[in-house]
């Protein structure tokens, strides 16, 4: 597998990578974003789904779990569930749906992930330095 190792250097440049990066996704990629609290995994999710075509605001889905863009992208914030509830919730089933899933805080609900997933991390390096890794 290729990888990819970048520096953003403000959101709007994370908003840009994730942006570019959109066009690598396919219909039913499920694409796990890690990376610690605050270091860009919404601002990352916002640019994807620019990339998407979405005109929709993307809002940080915290306290719903997912918010759903019209069956082409769902965004997962998993900081607060567990897989047990994530699973009860039917929040996996998008999972092998045709829409592109990006997955906050994967961790939390590791089993439910499916074998396949792709990976962005996200590493802060400063207040506004950012290395991501695709
Ligand atoms: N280079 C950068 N890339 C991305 N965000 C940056 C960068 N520099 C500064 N920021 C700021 O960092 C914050 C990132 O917030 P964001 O909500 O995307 O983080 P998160 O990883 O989703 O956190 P959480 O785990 O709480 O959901 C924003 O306030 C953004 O403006
Ligand atoms: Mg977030």
């Amino acid at each position: 597998m290729r990888m990819a190792i970048l520096i953003s250097h403000s959101a709007e440049e994370t908003f840009r990578i994730a942006e570019e990066y959109a066009k690598t996704l396919k219909a039913g990629d499920v694409v796990r974003l890690d990376g610690e609290m605050g270091a860009g995994k919404t601002v990352f999710a916002k640019g994807v789904a620019k990339g998407l075509g979405i005109r929709e605001e993307v809002t940080s889905p915290t306290y719903a779990y997912m918010n759903d863009y019209g069956g082409v992208l769902y965004h997962y914030d998993c900081y607060r569930i567990d897989a047990e509830k994530a699973e009860a919730l039917g929040l996996s089933d998008y999972f092998y749906a045709k829409g592109v899933c990006l997955v906050e805080w994967a961790e939390n609900i590791e089993e439910l992930l499916p074998l396949e997933t792709k990976r962005v991390f996200i590493r802060k390096l400063s207040e506004t330095q950012r290395e991501i890794t695709l």
